[in-house]
């Protein structure tokens, strides 16, 4: 009987991945990563470095994300200690909470909360997320602090209060704990706050002030990731973690914005999208699920103007998201998506692995070359890349922080 339900599941699975294998997409040819503008091909690593990963990163701040402003946009940036225990879920790790002023009067900031495990000889590799919900969304610790209700008032609408563990599922905090490693994470809504407010209420206010907008000013998605930045350099000062050996992850938009983060800033050691889809992992050529048009449409804040002129005309655009994998290269990266999240095109997800293999290449790893995509729950690691779609839905669960923790191991421990 038990061997029956086994084949059952397994024919239902490998139907599953079947049909997203099989799914039609519109047919498309992707930009080569190694071909400069001007037709020249990279050939080695120093030509990727000097000139063709600046053009990329060029194209996606100019045509995306938009000009996120230098690490130093926010000079009397500052850090205060809200509060600090040695015994967070009962003695398993040392919790804190740390405010990142992003200006003298503490007028913007975020609040990050940070667990480090207490069995440790020496600093600790860590994992950094923003989150959706706030920090008490993502734990049951009741002594995690309430965002203030201030600070509740900015937040994009539907944000509360007694949200306090909404989240918890997605942050496997003692999990992540018992296998070495520090966690840190604060809400994306403390850095810009998640609706088009015309950029007046988060830090683009601070830094850019009424200074006219343009085509290529900063969205939100790079608010997000130029604060995960922010959080390295705190890291950076703390004694307990090893801020060489800091990976970023994030799900959803967060996802994009993880490898959007990774991109901007070569210090993250390693890089994780989860369920990142339409302008994050997914290509865009095959306009499976959301499209650019879509997204522009629907979340024009997240992106700089410019990129609504590709919707609809994908194959305009002079790149693909395999690109944004490509200039994390050489550093890890892991790429995860869910069976049933057809809207983030987990084909497309995967194969912008694919796409970037060649730069890895260049820099002496391998990568994941294979076209046919891998089946539900069988997850791949290729040299410095890693992949697995799991069986269920959009979001992140302890499946996924179970292949995270895997192969972060090879790299990071
Ligand atoms: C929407 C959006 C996606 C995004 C997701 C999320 O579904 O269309 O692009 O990834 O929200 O962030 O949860």
């Amino acid at each position: 009987m038990k061997y029956l339900i086994k084949l059952i599941v397994a024919a239902a699975l490998s139907f599953l991945s079947l049909s997203a294998q099989a799914q039609p997409a519109n047919p498309y040819e992707l930009p080569d990563p190694l071909r400069m503008e001007d037709g020249r091909t990279v050939r080695n690593k120093r030509q990727w470095i000097n000139e063709r990963r600046p053009e990329l990163m060029e194209m996606f701040r100019s045509q995306m994300f938009g000009r996120e402003p230098g690490p130093n946009a926010a000079p009397d940036m500052h850090f205060t200690v809200l509060e600090e225990s040695h015994d967070a879920f009962g003695g398993l790790a040392t919790r804190k909470q740390v405010k990142i002023s992003f200006d003298k009067d503490e007028n913007y900031y975020l609040v990050l909360l940070m667990y480090i495990p207490n069995n440790r000889k020496g600093p600790v590799p860590a994992f950094l997320g923003a989150n959706f919900k706030g920090n008490h969304a993502t734990t049951t610790d009741p002594a995690v602090l309430l965002p203030t209700p201030e600070k509740l008032a900015t937040f994009a609408p539907g944000y509360k209060m007694e949200d306090r563990n909404a989240n918890g599922h997605r942050w496997e905090y003692e999990y992540i704990l018992k296998h070495g490693y520090a966690v840190a994470t604060f809400c994306y809504n403390d850095v810009d706050p998640d609706f088009h407010d015309g950029f007046h209420n988060g830090i683009h206010q601070l830094i850019d002030g009424d200074k006219p907008r343009n085509g290529e000013s900063w969205g939100s998605i790079s608010a997000w990731a130029w604060g995960l930045s922010r959080c390295l350099d705190y890291l950076e000062t703390v004694k307990e973690i090893n801020a060489k050996k800091v990976a970023v992850i994030g799900h959803s938009r967060l996802g994009k914005t993880s490898l959007w983060a990774g991109a901007t800033d070569q210090r993250f050691a390693l890089v994780i999208s989860n369920d990142s889809g339409c302008s994050g992992a997914a290509i865009a050529r095959r306009k499976f699920g959301e499209t650019v048009e879509r997204i522009c449409s629907s979340f024009p804040h997240w992106f700089c103007t410019n990129y609504t002129s590709y919707g609809g005309r994908e194959e305009k655009m002079p790149w693909d998201q395999h690109e944004l994998i490509a200039m994390i290269a050489p550093r890890p990266v892991y790429v995860a998506s869910a069976s049933e999240d057809s809207w983030a095109d987990p084909v497309g997800e995967y194969y912008s692995l694919v796409g970037a293999a060649s730069v890895y290449k260049l820099f002496g790893y391998d990568g994941i070359t294979d076209r046919e995509v891998p089946g539900i729950e069988q997850p791949v690691v290729v040299g410095r890349m890693g992949h697995h779609i799991r069986k269920g839905e959009h979001n992140v669960r302890l499946y996924d922080w179970e292949q995270y923790i895997t192969f972060s191991d090879r790299f990071l421990k």
